[in-house]
């Protein structure tokens, strides 16, 4: 039997794996690597920086619910000078690609971001944060189709990294955003931010979040995100890295078979760490087990007839 293939490629990326993980539940340098190698990932995707150090938002600002987890962290972080001193640093040896997902509350900020990281030795792409449900602005550029192409295509001025555009289930015209963004000259989507939600402690009568709402993650989305991984391969020919609730090799391969090039595993890092390595080594055993030698014999391979897709919804 031949080895199994599971490069990935996205325009001009090479990725050794189509498994990563998704921003803010990795950290920002080697939180993890007492764990796992991280080369052993195709790609390893950061917490968002922004221009200035963030805080973040009050405390308590997680809490556990059914199959999953509300945050409202406020994209805490100490901002792009440290990262760039202190933090990618770390990356330059690690063989593997770097994604760095910034966020700003207006375009000069994102454009800022993305001159600064231009030329860092070590970065290799950039994750467009335009769907943090958590900050004032946060959800704003994803809120509309032009705003939201406004930013990417000044962001794309700005760099010469391939650029990967955040999206939120939040943004009522979804497939407009996506279009807008596409439009701009993304090179892929990830799909999706959370989604918010909140909790009551019965006996304060209090929210559980200082901030009352938060996103939702975790398994109880995935179902959600699979829907709209689904939607935009089916309106777009546009790369896709999925997120949502993705915690084993099971969960990732719906995505793959659904057309995701690139899965993040999130929430599910803070159950079981090592979960994006034995999503890797999963999704090989299922592809021997079908007699697959490469992981794009099955990428985007659902099989739906006719009828169920004019009976289907759309969404947006
Ligand atoms: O609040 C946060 O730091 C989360 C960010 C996000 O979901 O984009």
């Amino acid at each position: 039997m031949n080895k199994i293939n599971l490069t990935t490629k996205i325009g001009t990326l090479v990725f050794k794996n189509p498994v990563t993980v998704a921003s803010g539940t990795f950290g920002s340098k080697g939180e993890y690597a007492h764990y796992f190698p991280l080369e052993r990932l195709g790609a390893v995707v950061t917490k968002t920086v922004t221009r200035a150090p963030r805080r973040g938002n009050q405390m308590p600002r997680i809490w556990e619910t059914p199959s999953g987890m509300l945050n409202s962290i406020g994209l805490q972080n100490k901002g792009i000078d440290d990262f760039i001193e202190h933090k990618i640093p770390y990356f330059q040896n690690i063989k593997t690609h770097l994604i760095v997902n910034i966020a700003g509350e207006s375009v000069d900020d994102f454009v800022y971001l993305a001159k600064r990281l231009d030329s860092v030795k070590g970065v290799s792409a950039l994750e467009l944060n335009i769907s943090c449900p958590n900050v004032k602005k946060g959800l704003e550029f994803c809120a509309r189709p032009d705003l939201a192409f406004e930013v990417v295509r000044e962001v794309k001025q700005a760099t010469k990294l391939p650029i990967f555009t955040k999206l939120s289930p939040e943004a009522r015209d979804f497939l407009g955003v996506t279009e807008a963004v596409i439009k701009a000259g993304t090179n892929g989507v990830s799909l999706i931010n959370t989604i918010r939600g909140m909790a009551v402690d019965i006996e304060k009568r209090t929210p559980q979040l200082a901030n009352i709402f938060g996103g939702l993650s975790g398994p109880a989305i995935r179902p959600i995100a699979l829907r709209y991984v689904y939607e935009v391969k089916q309106a777009f020919d546009i790369p896709v890295i999925a997120m949502g609730g993705i915690s084993t090799a099971q969960d990732a391969l719906e995505f793959l078979i659904t057309g995701a090039d690139l899965v993040a595993v999130g929430t599910a890092t803070f159950v079981n760490p090592t979960a994006p390595i034995e999503v890797v080594s999963g999704i090989e055993a299922y592809l021997k087990r079908k007699k697959h030698t490469s992981v794009s014999d099955i990428r985007g391979t659902l099989k739906v007839n006719q009828e169920q897709k004019s009976n289907g919804a759309t969404a947006g």
